[in-house]
């Protein structure tokens, strides 16, 4: 199989996997899970669920203990778009390839997709029990809860927003420390979660959190460059945000 062919298969494994684990849309708050799946399947790579699939393997973990947790990173990675979007935020209008969800939900159930999003994936992560009583599950939830806390996604996308209210010109440590946070943060978490369910050592994961750093901080140069040269076509999302 070609590289292409080889990454369209473990997007089309991770959306499976990711689809098996999604709310049923029913109920009186019906229209808010019609929101939080939207977004969620929408579309996107899925490359935090796929590095996650990826350092599980590296570190010979089997079976699908991973898999809530695959679900999971994705729900939290959607939620911090569809908030990310929002007109008190980014103010975009369209997300991978489609219409933001506060676009076509309004604004109040937008927030709230994102926050029961946020939630719902702590709820799904704990389904890890449901499959295996394994030692590892605490110590992984508690690298994804930091990962995507004020200490990690949160923190960047606070600094963010501040520096762009203020019309700042970054000094280079502070640009360092939002794409850090808001971008490698998830990142880490997925190689590190991976690791740490398959039961790799400390320092193990403190290497997997190590390339997560590098890799979010290359991802996120790239993404802002795309920013600037791409199309709404190409990628899904409006440029010059
Ligand atoms: C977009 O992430 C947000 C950033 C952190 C730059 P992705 O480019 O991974 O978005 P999707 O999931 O593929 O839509
Ligand atoms: C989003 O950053 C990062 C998140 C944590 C959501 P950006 O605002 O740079 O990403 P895009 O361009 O909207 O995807
Ligand atoms: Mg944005």
């Amino acid at each position: 199989m070609s590289f292409n062919e080889t990454l369209q298969a473990k997007t089309a494994y991770a959306e499976e996997i990711l689809s098996s684990y999604l709310p049923k849309e029913e109920g009186y708050q019906k229209i808010v899970l019609e929101a939080m799946n939207y977004s969620v399947l929408a579309g996107g790579k899925r490359l935090r669920p796929m590095l996650m699939l990826e350092a599980y393997r590296l570190f010979k973990g089997e079976g699908n203990l991973v898999e809530p947790f695959m679900a999971a990173i994705e729900m939290i990675h959607t939620y911090s778009l569809v908030h990310d979007d929002l007109p008190a935020m980014d103010n975009d209008e369209y997300r991978r390839g489609m219409k933001t969800t506060h676009v076509v939900y309004g604004e109040g159930m937008a927030v709230l997709a994102g926050d029961a999003l946020l939630n719902y994936a702590y709820e799904t992560a704990l389904k890890a029990y449901d499959i295996e009583k394994s030692d590892n599950i605490i110590p992984a939830l508690r690298v994804l809860s930091d990962k995507a806390g004020i200490f990690g996604m949160v923190g960047g996308q606070a600094v963010d927003v501040e520096a762009e209210k203020k019309e700042l010109v970054l000094r280079e440590e502070e640009l360092l420390f939002i794409h850090e946070k808001k971008t490698s943060a998830l990142i880490q978490a997925s190689l590190m979660v991976g690791a740490i369910l398959a039961g790799a050592s400390q320092a193990d994961v403190s290497k997997m959190e190590l390339v997560g750093k590098y890799l979010g901080l290359a991802f996120q140069i790239q993404d802002d460059i795309l920013d600037v040269t791409g199309t709404l076509q190409e990628l899904g999302k409006p440029i010059g945000s």
